[in-house]
Formats: structure tokens, C-alpha cells, sequence
């Protein structure tokens, strides 16, 4: 439904607004009227208008003081003023044009001459209404697009170290849900830790697939041998963590910041017994102990090449029986208290 324009007029003598009316009626516009700048700008905090006809000589406050005033004021900026008045000096026509009036009309005027204005002004007031609608709408749409488009780059990069990750693994976990399994498990000593948020216990869901991305620097024939490693050969799948530390360590993002600590550090042990720099309890990064504990739990309950698969009684015996030796206390005692949760993800 179209609604009809809606004019303010403003003249202290009435009979000025009353010819305005007469002559505008025609056109079907709804008026208010206001016989005062101050009863105006009373009107206009309780209406909405399209466009103000403004009488410049008033008592009170004048029609200059009350086009400033809409003038400063957000909610009337928009709103086109037309002076309609008897001062008809060059001065005075160009102060109402400075203050921002968008026509001058002197009085007394032809009946054509008003109509034309008014209406041109009108019809450019709805324009500019519409273009800004559209404009909104128009900006609107697009940051929802960047935002679905972000979202989806976001996910579909989470999803691909996921498959980077387990295709690199699987050559030596015939599943390859090693890596799904490992970061089920550092979500869950996450979640309950009392110091990790639920945004910090996803950060490490989707960093603790990288825990072994180094592994891709280690010869072929060590990574995969069948028994026991010679300590020389040892020696060099411990670099895995500090390869992956060169690598990950120059990103400012978050999860590959979480990555980086978590693979230069999983294999340190609580107790400093660890690899590669000897860290010792809370000096190791606490996303590192996390997917350490974690790491350590699947490895021991899956078969691997040197190895077959432990039973879970046997798996969590060993990690509660090394709190605080290998493990931190407080994440084998959330270990202990999950354990039915951490059986279900072994045997994802
Ligand atoms: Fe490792
Ligand atoms: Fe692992």
C-alpha cells in the first residue's frame, strides 16, 4: 500500500497555511501544521514527514533556527526543507540555501510554482530513500555471502588437515582413525579441564591431527621399520617434533599456533624425561600434555607394525600408573574419571 506523502507546514500566520493547504490538497498529501519553530520541532520528534514548507520570520524560533536544528539531528537530515516567506533579499535566499534548504520559495507565489517544487522535491526524497534502501539490502547481501563463503573456507580447511593428516598416517595405522581418535581424545581432557574453554577445547580438536606431521621428514625405512629402532635411528625420528616446530612456528594463526606447540612438544614427559628439549611439568604447553596423553593411549590400545594392540585395562593401567611421572596428575585424573568415554573413541 502506498502511502501518501506527509508535508509539515510551518508559518506563524495561519492563513498562510491555510493557502499552502488549499493549493497542495489536490495532490492528495496529508499535512500537519506547526504556527511556532517550536511546535514544529515538537511535531517532528512525534511524526514523520517527507518534507517541511518553512516560514522564516517567527517569533520564537525562526525558521533559519529550526532548519540548523533538523539539520544537526540524525533523524530530520533527510527530510528536504522548502522556505516558503516574504524575505525576498539576495542575503536572506542565500542563508536558507547555506542552513541546507533544498528550494526557496517567496511569497506571494503562483499556485503551479508550489505544486512543481513540492512534488520534485518529494519525488527526489523518495528516490534517495530507495537507492539507500538498496543500497543496505545491497551491503547486506554481500557480507552474508563473504560470511557463508569465510565459513565454508573455514570448514573445508579444518576437513582437509583431517584428510592430509590421516592419508599421511594411514601408511602406518592400516585405519588411519588414529588421528580422529587422537583429537576425540584431546577434546575430551579439554572439555573437562577446568581452565580450557570450549573455544580453546576446538582449537585443539582441529591443531592435534598435526601432532605428527613432522614424521613426513623421517626416511622411509626408520618410520616403518618392524622391531626395535638401533638409538641412532631413534635419534632421528625425535627430530620429527622439532621439524614440525620449524615449519608451524611462523603462523599467527590460532589453530597453527596450537599445532606448532602441540607437535614440538608432545613427546615431552612430565617428569623431564621427554623429547626433544627435556621439559618438565607445566613448562610443557598444556595442549601438548593433553594430545600427548592422548597420542600415547590409542598407540598402546592399536596394533602398529613394532607392536600389538594392548587391551584398554592394560592402556589406562599404564597411563594412571605413570601420573606424574610421564603424565600430568591432573589430566590422568580426568583420564581415570572418563575412562568409559575414552574405551568408546578407542574403538571408533
Ligand atoms: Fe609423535
Ligand atoms: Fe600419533
Amino acid at each position: 500500500m502506498q502511502l501518501n506523502y506527509h508535508i509539515l507546514i510551518v508559518d506563524d500566520v495561519t492563513d498562510n497555511i491555510q493557502v499552502a493547504m488549499n493549493i497542495l490538497k489536490e495532490e492528495n498529501y496529508d499535512f500537519s501544521f506547526a504556527t511556532s519553530g517550536e511546535m514544529a520541532l515538537a511535531l517532528l520528534d512525534e511524526n514523520s514527514f517527507d518534507l517541511v514548507l518553512l516560514d522564516i520570520m517567527m517569533p520564537g524560533t525562526n525558521g533559519y533556527d529550526v532548519c540548523r536544528r533538523m539539520h544537526s539531528d540524525p533523524r530530520y537530515l533527510d527530510i528536504p526543507i522548502i522556505f516558503l516567506t516574504a524575505k525576498a533579499d539576495v542575503d536572506s535566499i542565500a542563508k536558507g540555501f547555506e542552513l541546507g534548504g533544498v528550494d526557496y520559495i517567496v511569497k506571494p507565489f503562483h499556485a503551479n510554482e508550489l505544486i512543481a517544487r513540492v512534488r520534485t522535491h518529494l519525488e527526489l526524497y523518495k528516490s534517495k530513500a530507495l537507492l539507500k534502501h538498496h543500497n543496505l539490502s545491497l551491503q547486506v547481501k554481500i557480507k552474508n555471502k563473504e560470511t557463508r563463503l569465510l565459513s565454508e573456507l573455514e570448514e573445508n580447511q579444518k576437513e582437509m588437515i583431517f584428510v592430509l593428516t590421516e592419508l599421511m598416517e594411514s601408511t602406518s595405522d592400516e585405519t588411519g582413525k588414529h588421528i580422529r581418535r587422537v583429537a576425540e581424545y584431546s577434546r575430551l581432557l579439554a572439555h573437562h579441564h577446568r581452565s580450557i574453554s570450549e573455544e580453546d577445547a576446538n582449537v585443539i580438536y582441529h591443531a592435534s591431527p598435526m601432532h605428527d606431521i613432522g614424521k613426513i621428514t623421517i626416511p622411509e625405512h626408520i618410520l616403518h621399520k618392524e622391531g626395535p629402532l638401533t638409538p641412532e635411528e631413534f635419534e632421528v625420528v625425535k627430530t620429527h617434533t622439532i621439524s614440525a616446530h620449524e615449519f608451524l612456528h611462523a603462523s599467527k594463526r590460532k589453530i597453527m599456533k596450537a599445532a606448532d606447540v602441540i607437535a614440538y612438544e608432545h613427546h615431552e614427559k612430565w617428569d623431564g624425561t621427554g623429547y626433544p628439549r627435556g621439559l618438565k611439568g607445566e613448562d610443557i604447553h598444556l595442549f601438548a600434555r593433553i594430545v600427548g596423553l592422548s597420542d600415547v593411549f590409542d598407540a598402546l590400545t592399536h596394533k602398529r607394525v613394532y607392536k600389538e594392540a594392548w587391551s584398554v585395562e592394560d592402556a589406562a593401567s599404564h597411563i594412571i600408573e605413570n601420573s606424574g611421572t610421564f603424565f600430568d596428575p591432573y589430566l590422568t585424573e580426568i583420564f581415570e574419571a572418563n575412562l568409559d568415554e575414552f574405551i568408546a573413541i578407542s574403538k571408533l
